[in-house]
């Protein structure tokens, strides 16, 4: 069983793009990211500041809307008009889940496509599935560069995805069947999980439920990615897969730390400072 391990992958790629950072600096043009964040949520607030923090090691400029949780959805769209207008401001970040009374879409389509870097908007949903060149969503995308990392060919894999979300499970679906593999794709509503996973040669699990995946449901030698990360009465943080004994009958796994979660951060300074890079095509 070999480990797929996001955190080294991750601080090379993080290493490239300040690389690449520098050099666009030297060009009068420094990438820049807005994120949005409403309301008080733990987890979110936790995920914002590792994705400032990681803009500020690699050079990028980052600025962080902070909202009440009650804020009007007009003034959400209002902020994100005067970041559309801002030259620099090459990607747009609205945190989610917004709060209940929040029309998620609306906002979300608000963002000019160009600056979508979290690749939610309709506009690069569309061009994702016709495999044109987009923003493809963070967390999938990382996926894909940390399988790719291990020289793992997706052609004709038979793939199980447990999750369907509009942020993980859908375009994790659309990047691999970009890449020719068959995929099947599991949810709440989804009858005897065990009799899709049980096949898949490879398994990737994103739903946010600890221990979902045990032994039993995972096939000899599957290579088996774990998305969720779920935080324990203990304190302690652990991914949908029951680790210790899936690891002892798999190919390849993730850790959860240490996995999926810094290639997503990756994945958001890579398409932050391509949408730098069109910026330049566009003055
Ligand atoms: N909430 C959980 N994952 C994500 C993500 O990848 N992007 C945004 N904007 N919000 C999230």
């Amino acid at each position: 069983m070999q480990i797929l391990d996001g955190k080294t992958l991750s601080k090379k790629i993080k290493q490239k793009i300040s690389n690449d950072v520098q050099k666009l600096k030297q060009q009068n043009i420094t990438p820049g990211l807005a994120v949005i964040i409403v309301g008080d949520d733990e987890a979110s607030h936790i995920y914002v500041n590792m994705k400032e923090k990681a803009c500020k090691e690699s050079g990028i400029y980052s600025i962080v809307h902070k909202m009440p949780i009650d804020i009007d959805q007009e003034k959400i769209i209002e902020t994100i008009n005067m970041m559309n207008n801002n030259q620099n401001i090459d990607g747009i970040l609205v945190q989610l889940p917004l709060p209940k009374h929040i029309n998620t879409q609306k906002v979300l389509q608000s963002i000019s496509p160009q600056k979508d870097v979290d690749g939610f908007h309709p506009f690069n949903v569309g061009k994702l599935v016709l495999d044109l060149d987009t923003f493809a969503p963070c967390t999938p995308l990382g996926v894909i560069r940390l399988l790719d990392e291990y020289k793992i060919d997706l052609k004709g894999l038979n793939v199980c995805i447990v999750g369907a979300s509009n942020i993980v499970g859908k375009p994790m679906m659309n990047l691999l069947l970009n890449r020719f593999a068959t995929v099947d794709i599991c949810h709440i509503h989804t009858k005897d999980l065990k009799s899709h996973t049980k096949r898949a040669d490879l398994l990737i699990v994103g739903v946010g439920k600890a221990n979902l995946i045990d032994k039993d449901m995972v096939k000899d030698n599957a290579i088996v990615v774990d998305i969720g990360t779920n935080r324990l009465k203990s304190g302690k943080l652990v991914g949908d897969v029951k680790f210790d004994e899936v690891s002892k009958k798999c190919s390849f796994i993730t850790p959860v730390p240490g996995g999926v979660g810094p290639m997503t951060i990756a994945m958001l300074l890579e398409n932050t400072l391509k949408a730098a890079q069109q910026r330049i095509n566009r003055c």
